[in-house]
């Protein structure tokens, strides 16, 4: 293969569907790296691990369990730690720049391991190393890095990995201002057995003034209705209860499709699949959310009643800065009318404190808003300035200092309200997913309601299979969570 074919020519602009030819391809790569790690782990005697470090969002989870299911396929088994492995991925986030810290202090971690065992692989991969940047910081300052990728060649992992090992040198494959592509069929290992991340598009295309995303995950593309209804119909049949939906924006799907189609018209079919499973979906973008929408919501009685709406701000000048195109009203008012419909929806946003130019006011107006919708939850961030988006240009730019006092008063808020939103949970029973044991206390089990809340509840050891709906009686309210106990007495499955 041309080594220069790597390398995406700029004029390229729009997404592209791969290709079963060249998916086919990627597969024969796959059949030769399994060969190769199969010879090799003869020769040394010990099976070849592969360890995945995740950073980011939901997205960036998803295309790991990509990674994970491609890794598989060639041969590596999963280990329980960097020390075991023999080849280490680094999926990176670029959102804030506390995320890019994290990645290369983490990768920098592994130089040592690479140090003392000098076959071990590091790949790095993901939306930071889709920026020319980071690409070359990893290329110049970690020598230990073997191999870094950009977002829109995932799915050339085996090509990657097979030319790494025939040619080996260092490889570093730049997808700078890629549009991005959309590869079905690549095969995927699940971290959970009972919940399952589907993604139904990818890409941006709104460009808010602060948001590197855009820039990393390429233009907005949809996958066909067929290929996302056929992949959550095998993940019933699997036994899989909980689906999320995943996009940027949720509310553009199928916008870039030539079939006439939307989100709710996907939400309905998906419900119509036989079985037993709740539905989720994440992100959805205010300017977008409609009234059909909020209908199918309320109508299926598998989509959990529950919206993550980021806000970002409750000044509208602010929003008007950040390219958002809602108003603060604008929003309430979606909200009035999604709970007029359900009304004990849970309803979680995202907000950032510190935007170039936000005055005390414009502060004051987001706790305003924050007050009259009581969000059950906020994921809240000190503004990050991004090379290369609008907002890091913009005069007016907020101390660290200023930003800090901010949030402190944003947090107690939201702390307060949230407790007071758990609180009124107390005494009711609410069906709960359970997850598992809790990782706080051995004696307890972790779940969550509909709403996506995490429950603590009592129960002996072995009693619970992870995955099993329960009713629990809610008897105690924290901000973050709740502690309940079973409704019923628990029967041991047989
Ligand atoms: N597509 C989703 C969110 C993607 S990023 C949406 O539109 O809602 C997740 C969150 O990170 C954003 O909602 C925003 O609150 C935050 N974020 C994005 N860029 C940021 C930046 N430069 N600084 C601080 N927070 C940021
Ligand atoms: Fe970023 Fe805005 Fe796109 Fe969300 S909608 S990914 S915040 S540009
Ligand atoms: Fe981060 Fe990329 Fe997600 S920048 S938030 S991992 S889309």
């Amino acid at each position: 293969m041309d080594r220069n074919q790597m390398a995406l020519s700029p004029s390229e602009n729009k997404p592209r569907i791969v290709s079963s030819e060249e998916r086919a391809i990627q597969e024969q790569y796959s059949r030769s790296v399994l060969e190769l790690v199969r010879l090799k782990s003869s020769q040394a005697q010990h099976p070849f691990f592969y360890y995945i470090q995740t950073f980011g969002c939901q997205q960036n989870e998803a295309d790991s369990e990509k990674l994970a299911g491609m890794a598989e396929s060639m041969g590596y088994l999963p280990a329980d730690s960097p020390e075991q492995s023999d080849l280490i991925l680094v999926n990176t986030c670029a959102v804030r720049e506390h995320a890019e810290k994290r990645a290369l202090s983490i990768t920098g971690q592994y130089k040592h391991l690479k140090d003392r065992k000098p076959s071990l692989i590091i790949a790095v991969c993901g939306c930071m190393v889709s920026q020319e940047k980071n690409l070359e910081k990893f290329r110049n300052s970690c020598p230990y890095v073997s191999i870094v990728f950009g977002t829109s060649l995932l799915y050339r992992f085996p090509e990657i990995l097979s030319r790494y090992m025939t040619e080996n040198r260092r490889l570093f494959l730049s997808d700078a201002g890629s549009p991005g592509n959309l590869a079905e069929g690549i095969p995927t290992r699940r971290s959970s057995l009972h919940s399952a991340w589907v993604s139904i598009m990818y890409g941006c295309n709104n460009f808010c003034t602060y948001c590197i995303v855009p820039y990393v995950r390429g233009r907005e593309r949809s996958r066909t209705p067929e290929s996302i209804l056929s992949e959550i119909r095998d993940l019933v049949q699997q036994g899989y209860r909980e689906i999320t939906l995943l996009g940027q924006n949720v509310n553009s799907y199928g916008k870039d499709l030539p079939e006439q189609t939307d989100f709710p018209s996907l939400l309905e079919q998906i419900c119509a699949i036989p079985g037993d499973f709740l539905l989720h979906f994440m992100t959805s973008h205010p300017k977008d959310a409609s009234d059909r929408l909020f209908d199918v919501m309320a109508s299926q009685p598998k989509i959990a009643k529950q919206l993550h709406l980021p806000v970002q701000s409750g000044s509208n000048r602010i929003l008007k800065a950040m390219n958002r195109h809602y108003t603060a009203e604008s929003y309430l008012e979606r909200i009035d009318s999604l709970r007029r419909r359900i009304p004990n929806l849970v309803l979680s946003t995202d907000l950032i404190v510190g935007f170039p130019t936000e005055t005390e006011q414009d502060f004051e107006q987001t706790l305003n808003l924050m007050k009259q919708v009581g969000f059950d939850s906020v994921f809240s961030f000190l503004y990050s300035p991004r090379k290369g988006t609008p907002a890091s240009e913009m005069d007016g730019q907020i101390s660290e200092e200023v930003k800090r006092e901010r949030m402190k008063r944003l947090l107690d808020l939201q702390e307060a309200v949230s407790l007071s939103r758990n609180e009124a949970l107390i005494g009711q029973t609410l069906p709960v997913l359970t997850e598992g044991i809790s990782k706080s206390d051995p004696s307890a089990y972790t779940g969550r309601t509909e709403g996506g809340k995490l429950v603590h509840f009592p129960v002996a050891s072995g009693e619970v299979l992870p995955g099993s709906t329960l009713q629990i009686r809610i008897t105690k309210a924290c901000p973050h969570n709740l502690i309940g106990e079973p409704a019923d007495k628990i029967t041991s499955p047989s």
